[in-house]
């Protein structure tokens, strides 16, 4: 991998979730450095989180604002900016850094509203510029392995989809304790229209969508808040029209106490079907017409290069999420270099995530909302 390449983060400062998770992932493959950072929401702790790092003096910044004026004009710009604060600040600071000419990675939900999406990347195509939504469970080699198949018609015509991701975290008001993630995470100023929706359900439609490769049509959504005094879902069961026919159902919770992060995704077709689970990430389970279940095992013979080259270790010496997310990083490596010389992306870089898929995620969360808040209720 390219070595050369340097990151600035805004967000992910002391005691932040999932910045870390970027900053080792990046480590992993050595896809870039970290030089530079605007890392916590006060001046303060921005300050003393770049310090945490051991961050240069004079690339610790105070503010994200302060980051892109002063890295905008130095030689040794940094490469690509990693936004990974809370949803409410995604869009102006992505805004801002792309205006500013850099390559940007943005977590999701990408934005509040579709039409920021859609801004984000007009500005980024119409200046060649990169700008990666970090919808991670993508980079798994064998959801990888599942595109591919479906891609060569091994499953023939999609039929049905089956897609969950279940946490149990949210199950009690975690956000009256003073932890902060959940605090943010239900409040609709800081989080947007959904809650688990948005949080979580978001990941499972991108990942029905990336598998599959099914164009959304249309919704029709029930959303729940069942902890007393959530404004924002905490709870979203989600049936989905495809374009061609194919049908969906989407459930993402957060007061499933006992999962974890139980990502699941079931698609039949009308020649077979397959399954996967991220908390089992190295199986993938696939069923002809007629045939018995075979497992697809991530490192074994006989997988799409898709899959191939997203492993790094033999088959049996298990990968995970860190792995997958490194995937999409390598990707974002790949794609800068080779827009620098000029060329195309290769396979890691195809795959990556775009905001034009962050794009189609928030679409999805207005129109469940929109959906729910119609309603169609039939008394038994
Ligand atoms: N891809 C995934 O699987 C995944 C997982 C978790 C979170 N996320 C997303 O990542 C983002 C952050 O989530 P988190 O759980 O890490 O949140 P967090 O609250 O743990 O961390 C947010 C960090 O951003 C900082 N921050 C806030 N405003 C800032 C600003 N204006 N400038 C600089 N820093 C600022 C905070 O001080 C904090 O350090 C969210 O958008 C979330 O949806 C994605």
């Amino acid at each position: 991998m390219n070595n050369q390449l340097t990151y600035a983060m805004i967000g992910g400062g002391s005691g932040a979730f999932i910045g870390e998770v970027h900053r080792r992932a990046i480590a992993l493959d050595g896809s870039a450095s970290l030089v530079a950072g605007a890392l916590s929401s006060t001046p303060e702790r921005s300050m003393e989180s770049a310090k945490q790092l051991g961050l240069p003096k004079d690339r610790s910044y105070r503010s994200y604002e302060e980051l892109l004026s002063k890295e905008s004009v130095r030689t040794d710009r940094v490469d690509f900016v990693v936004i990974v604060t809370p949803n409410d600040s995604h869009y102006p600071i992505a805004k801002a850094a792309l205006e500013a000419g850099f390559h940007v990675v943005l977590d999701k939900p990408s934005t509040h509203t579709s039409g920021q999406s859609r801004e984000l990347a007009a500005i980024a195509e119409a200046n060649d510029l990169l700008c990666c939504v970090t919808y991670n469970y993508t980079g798994y080699p064998m959801i990888r392995q599942a595109r591919a198949m479906i891609a060569d018609g091994q499953l023939g015509d999609i039929r049905k989809v089956f897609v969950e991701y279940h946490q149990g975290w949210l199950a009690s008001d975690l956000e009256n304790s003073g932890q902060k993630q959940a605090a943010w995470r239900v409040d609709p100023e800081r989080a947007g229209l959904g809650g688990a929706l948005g949080d979580i359900g978001t990941h499972a439609e991108n990942l029905a969508a990336f598998v599959t490769g099914l164009e959304l049509e249309s919704v029709c959504a029930q959303l729940n808040s069942f902890v007393p005094g959530r404004q924002l879902d905490d709870d979203a069961s989600v049936l989905m029209n495809y374009a061609g026919g194919a049908k969906g159902v989407l459930t993402a919770s957060q007061i499933c106490i006992g999962r974890g992060n139980g990502l699941s995704i079931r698609v039949y077709g009308e020649k077979g079907g397959l399954e996967w689970a991220q908390e089992n990430p190295d199986e993938l389970t696939v069923t002809l017409l007629d045939g018995n279940p075979t497992i697809y095992s991530r490192g074994g013979p006989g997988l799409h290069d898709y899959a191939v080259i997203s492993s790094r270790i033999p088959q049996g010496h298990p990968e995970g999420y860190l792995e997958a997310f490194a995937n999409l990083y390598r990707g974002v490596a790949d794609s800068i270099t080779k827009k620098r010389a000029g060329e195309r992306p290769t396979r890691l870089g195809e795959l990556l995530p775009t905001i034009r898929d962050g794009e189609c995620g928030v679409r999805f969360v207005e129109a469940c909302v929109e959906s729910a808040h119609k309603g169609c209720v039939v008394a038994l």
